[in-house]
């Protein structure tokens, strides 16, 4: 693909973590070019290692990490990025985004950019149905930020409820018409 598009998924640490890297892979292999962020957490649940070898390029967990070629990272990523999807995003990392908090890689690349961000939470349902989840996500809604909200489905605490990632292909097919 000629003038690729330049996608950050930023994966926080949620159980669905695992099903980033099917999307990674996905949009890797439609010639998309796709830089992986980690938070710290979320290396808990899936190693960067994998994300490394779908992309063929480094993953960020640190930004203080000297590693990566660009610098500052978190201001040349937010720079390069024709969109930002956060997959899956954290009851906390939406919790930062709302109050502006930028202590991490993934915050500190989502305030840092002008391109789109799209939200995909997952997480238990009494979380979801949390008030203070609640506002935040309208609060995120606010800043334009686009929300892909999460479905039935179950819950890695055995419940099926209102929590699940968000299917695949509708996550893919908004980054891709976002990306237009
Ligand atoms: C096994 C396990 C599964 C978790 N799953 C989720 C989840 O699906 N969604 C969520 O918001 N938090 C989940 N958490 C809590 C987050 O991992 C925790 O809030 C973490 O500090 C978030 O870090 P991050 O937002 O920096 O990635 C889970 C924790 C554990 C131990």
């Amino acid at each position: 693909m000629k003038n690729k598009k330049e996608i950050i998924i930023a994966v926080t640490a949620g159980i669905s973590a695992y099903k980033s890297c099917e999307l990674v892979r996905s949009l890797t292999k439609k010639g998309y070019g796709v830089t992986v962020l980690m938070s710290r957490d979320a290396t808990h649940f899936v190693g960067a290692l994998t994300f490394r070898t779908l992309t063929n390029r480094l993953v960020i967990t640190d930004m203080f990490s000297d590693e990566f070629e660009w610098d500052p990272a978190h201001i040349s990523l937010a720079q390069r990025a024709d969109i930002v999807a956060v997959v899956p995003a954290t009851a906390n990392m939406i919790a930062k985004l709302a109050n502006g908090i930028c202590d991490d890689i993934i915050s500190c690349v989502i305030m840092a950019t002008k391109a789109p961000v799209l939200v995909c939470p997952a997480m238990n349902d009494n979380m979801y149905n949390h008030p203070a989840f609640k506002a935040n996500i309208e609060k995120i809604k606010e800043f334009g930020y686009k929300v892909v909200p999460a479905i039935e489905g179950d819950l890695a605490c055995g419940k099926k409820a209102v929590g699940h990632l968000a299917d695949l292909g509708t996550i893919s097919s908004l980054i891709e018409k976002l990306l237009k």
